[in-house]
């Protein structure tokens, strides 16, 4: 059979031993299977300025922690080749721009992504600006590396590619593809019981088999729910 790679991303990061972590399981991991994208993981230590590899130094003005030095990202950069113009660099780090459904789907447009992950207290910030790097964060919280990060986005692109999800649908009714969380789903058994012997129904539209119901009733509840749990997102609906 014959495969065509979609995406190519490349990693650069100092824990090669953590991909591709995440990325190997379910439909992204079958996606890497089926060589729908291609995950090359660079370890930034083959390029660091000594014996041991050592990649950071302390940072200019102290302060706490140790810094990626430029050269080695230079270095690392440099080992890579693009195969097409249509390729973005991104450094993941918590003090970029946030991560959202809409920056995913651009980003799942390139064909070659190229994501270099910080640790420590960060990355020299002329690597960032010189070698050209988008400065992303996937949240407003701070991790200890950019490896979880990376799966995140990664994920987050990968899963938009047309035929790498089993059903295209799901991707129009999902959370955020409107503003709108997605409404709440419900399966067997009709009548749960739980082990304190309370009965819980699904909702009983669901079962009626009235499309047009069901569909206005999911519509409702996805606004009562974006309301309650994300006002922010439920104003830029209205
Ligand atoms: N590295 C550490 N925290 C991060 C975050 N919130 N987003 C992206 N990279 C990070």
């Amino acid at each position: 059979m014959v495969f065509l790679i979609k995406m190519r991303v490349v990693i650069l990061t100092c824990y090669p031993e953590m991909f591709p972590g995440s990325l190997g399981y379910s439909v992204i991991g079958n996606a890497l299977k089926n060589k729908k994208f291609s995950l090359k993981i660079v370890n930034l230590h083959n390029f660091g300025i000594d014996k041991r590899g050592s990649v950071d130094d302390e940072p200019f003005g102290g302060g706490p922690g140790m810094v990626i030095r430029p050269d080695v990202i230079e270095k690392a950069l440099n080992s890579i080749t693009f195969k097409t113009d249509n390729y973005c660099k991104i450094f993941l780090t918590p003090s970029g721009q946030k991560l959202s459904q809409a920056k995913l789907n651009n980003l799942s447009k390139y064909d070659e992504m190229l994501i270099l992950c910080g640790r420590f207290e960060g990355v020299d910030q002329r690597a960032i600006e010189i070698l050209d790097f988008q400065e992303i964060s996937i949240g407003d919280y701070v991790l200890s590396g950019g490896e979880i990060a990376a799966q995140v986005l990664v994920e987050g692109c990968i899963r938009l590619i047309p035929g790498v999800l089993g059903q295209p649908q799901s991707l129009l009714e999902e959370s955020f593809s409107n503003n709108l969380l997605e409404y709440p789903h419900y399966t067997r058994p009709q009548t749960w019981e739980d082990i304190q012997g309370n009965k819980h129904e699904v909702p009983d539209v669901l079962t009626s088999g009235n499309h047009e119901k069901i569909d206005k009733w999911r519509k409702e509840k996805s606004v009562e729910k974006t309301k309650e749990l994300r006002p922010d997102l439920y104003k830029k609906e209205i």
